[in-house]
């Protein structure tokens, strides 16, 4: 079969360095995710993966991410079996494959046009009551188009950071205004994380720009939230999994105060 060309730039672009990521996890002996789904789409794209610049620490620290965010998404879906889940910038995430959710959950994958036409032909569908949407996650009509007959997770990764600040504080309060009840779950870059973001070699590669950082996990709760759970990237579960240059770094970085802030997973619930 010919491989998939892709030739996508921006934000769009970086969501084919945390697949690599993923990709790259699946192949270790004591993988994070298992996401094997993320190895077969790598191979189905005709695209520079090395050149993403991202090592193996940072794939690794990639999958752990998903794995703290499928934790909490297994968790509310264990207490809400009849729920919607509204995974907002998608991009090539196989999260859907990996928690195989019940027969009564609502799943809608959302991403922007270009990136679900990508998606559409390297991923196959989950199966179940699923959805795929080429839309912004800012966009009104797309919460407009999400029924609001159940208690609905929000869930996105890797997406804060590209926003401002006013785009997300509007998803959240379209969130919060539209479904009965239901939690918000994404990562987030501390300020400081802002600041050095050209550090980061797949943001810099794509030429992406990050805006939105968030340094009090407790801000979000003005736009009628109640916060549930905030990891720093420092403190996540399944940190032994690094390579040891990986553990090294970040427990230096882990002991510097503002260094430490620089990303974080949130969980929040709703109505607060
Ligand atoms: C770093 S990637 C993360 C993708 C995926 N969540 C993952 O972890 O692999 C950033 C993603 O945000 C998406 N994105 C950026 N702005 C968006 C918007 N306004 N609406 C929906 N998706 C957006 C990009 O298209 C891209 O897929």
């Amino acid at each position: 079969m010919d491989r998939v060309r892709v030739a996508l730039t921006g934000a769009q672009e970086t969501m084919l360095a945390t697949l690599y990521g993923r990709a790259l996890d699946s192949a270790r002996p004591h993988s994070v995710l298992n996401d094997g789904a993320a190895a077969e789409a790598v191979a189905r794209l005709d695209y520079d993966f090395p050149g993403t610049g991202l090592t193996m620490t940072s794939a690794v620290g990639v999958a752990i991410r998903a794995w703290q965010l499928d934790r909490w998404l297994r968790g509310f879906l264990a207490e809400h079996p009849r729920a919607t889940v509204l995974h907002l910038a998608c991009g090539l995430d196989t999260r859907a494959h990996r928690l195989s959710p019940g027969p009564d959950v609502r799943w809608v994958d959302v991403d922007l046009p270009d990136v679900v036409a990508v998606r559409e032909k390297v991923l196959p569908p989950p199966g179940g009551d699923y959805r795929l949407v080429g839309a912004s996650a800012t966009s009104p009509e797309l919460w407009e188009s999400i029924p609001d007959d159940r208690p609905t997770a929000v869930v996105f990764e890797g997406l804060s950071m590209y926003l401002s600040g006013a785009e997300v504080e509007g998803m959240v309060r379209r969130a919060v205004g539209r479904f009965p009840s239901g939690e918000l779950m994404f990562d987030v870059y501390g300020t400081i994380g802002i600041r050095l973001q050209k550090l980061v070699p797949p943001v810099r590669r794509a030429g992406a720009v990050l805006r939105w950082g968030l340094d009090d996990p407790t801000g979000p709760e003005a736009w009628g939230l109640k916060l549930v759970e905030s990891v720093r990237s420092t403190e996540m579960p399944m940190l032994d999994r690094l390579p040891l240059a990986g553990r090294v770094q970040l427990r230096i970085v882990g002991l510097i105060p503002r260094l430490r802030d620089a990303g974080r997973a949130v969980r929040y619930r709703f109505p607060a």
